[in-house]
């Protein structure tokens, strides 16, 4: 790949902040911190917020089958394989203001600055903001990029949420043919160049290494894993204890064999349980059944595996010494996907040329760029969390940061703009 310059790029921090603040002020205000969970009255709200905000600016929009807002700023020659950039406006209940939001406003940033510098570039850049990239209660993420990249199925329509709902219903109640969604093909049909993602890294890694802006070299697989008990549900006053089958018991070793496999990872993996329910859940009744939810992560192939496999049996066997039967499912999120060298460099010479200090980071969550890194060679650049946090109301990233990060975003896609080819 050749060198080319590096052009500084210098946003406004102002406009910004008074963008992210702006949309800060939709949310469901019923849950704390900032909530604005997909299909939600208030999701509903922020996509027209969105939509106008990428027309100000000066894209070209449109909502696209699968319920993505998509804007378009032409460049010199369409015919040129795509530059394509965005991230996620939704929220995890009790979330915060920053998480996918920065990867969307930043970009509409930089599309204010292309135009009030009359900077056109040679191929058209497509900004997206995608549906649903959180996880929700139908267990699925990345509704939006999963669709584009062609991996949602019409199986997936028939999942249900925890009140018996489809997601398939959900999509058609939100204004979207199910349909249209599996057929929305525009990103496997355009030439596309390369796809770029500036988001918050929602970990300690940055502010710990003081790198103003993270080089992302993986994004973590994510496996998800339910697990039924089955004991025996029986009087809790009279049983003795050396007689029963608690169900409760069973799942709360599982819960701490999941934390240990999580904390022995030597390179990089979490394993997370995030809830326990025993049902029914009577004050006196010996627990008789309960299912466990947790998560693994990781970037490191050879642990994940043997890590899973580890886990399941110590599940099974510490069941056992309670005579409780244990099913496992497991269901894979996403493989670990590793971003593009060449978007790599260029990322570095771009901090560079901006004087900014970096770092290579994995990723621990998961993002858009997984699904889109099946259509096109992929890159994401970190800003700093204060104190790691993220996925709650104290998530924050300076205006400052933020500002930096869409420094280093425009003058990589410009410099990326410049290649004939990218891997
Ligand atoms: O779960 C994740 O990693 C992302 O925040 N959706
Ligand atoms: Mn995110
Ligand atoms: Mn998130």
């Amino acid at each position: 790949m050749t060198s080319p310059r590096i052009e500084p790029f210098k946003p406004l921090t102002e406009r910004i902040e008074r963008d992210i603040m702006d949309l800060a002020r939709i949310r469901d205000a019923d849950n704390p911190g900032w909530t604005r969970e997909v299909f939600s009255s208030s999701y509903r709200e922020s996509r027209e917020w969105i939509g106008a905000k990428m027309s100000d600016a000066g894209l070209e929009v449109h909502r696209d089958e699968t319920g993505n807002i998509v804007g378009v700023l032409h460049g010199s020659s369409p015919s040129a394989p795509a530059l394509v950039t965005g991230s996620h406006t939704d929220t995890v209940v009790g979330g915060g203001r920053f998480d996918g939001v920065v990867g969307v406003l930043g970009s509409l940033e930089l599309v204010r600055q292309l135009r009030e510098r009359n900077m056109t570039l040679t191929r058209d850049l497509i900004v997206v903001d995608f549906l649903g990239e959180e996880s929700n209660d139908f267990g699925l993420s990345c509704l939006g990029s999963r669709a584009l990249a062609g991996e949602l199925t019409s199986l997936d329509f028939d999942r249900r949420n925890g009140d018996g709902i489809r997601l398939g219903d959900t999509y058609t109640e939100f204004g979207l043919d199910p349909s249209d969604v599996l057929c929305a093909d525009w990103a496997r049909r355009l030439p596309l160049h390369c796809y770029m993602e500036l988001h918050i890294e929602q970990g300690p890694l940055l502010r710990r290494k003081e790198a103003s802006i993270g080089i992302v070299t993986a994004i973590a697989g994510i496996e998800r894993l339910i697990a039924y008990f089955e004991g025996r549900p029986d009087h809790a006053g009279t049983t003795p204890m050396d007689d029963r089958r608690d169900a409760m018991v069973a799942a709360a070793q599982a819960v701490l064999s999941v934390q240990r496999e999580g904390c022995g990872a030597p390179v990089h993996g979490v394993a997370t349980t995030t809830r326990l329910a025993s049902l029914p859940a009577s004050p006196n009744v010996v627990p008789g059944a309960v299912q466990l939810r947790a998560e693994m992560r990781s970037i490191d192939d050879e642990w994940f595996s043997a890590a899973k496999r580890r886990l399941a049996a110590e599940i099974v066997s510490k069941a056992r010494e309670q005579h409780v039967d244990v099913k496992l499912e497991w269901t894979s999120d996403n493989p670990i996907v590793a971003t593009s060298g060449d978007i790599h460099d260029v990322v570095a010479r771009s901090a560079d040329s901006n004087g900014l200090t970096w770092e290579a980071v994995p990723s621990g969550a998961t993002h858009d760029a997984v699904h889109f890194s099946r259509l096109c060679p992929m890159g994401m650049i970190f800003i700093p969390s204060l104190n790691g946090r993220s996925h709650c109301p104290e998530e924050w990233t300076d205006f400052s940061e933020i500002s930096a990060g869409v420094q280093v975003l425009g003058s990589s896609l410009l410099a990326l703009d410049k290649e004939d080819h990218v891997s």
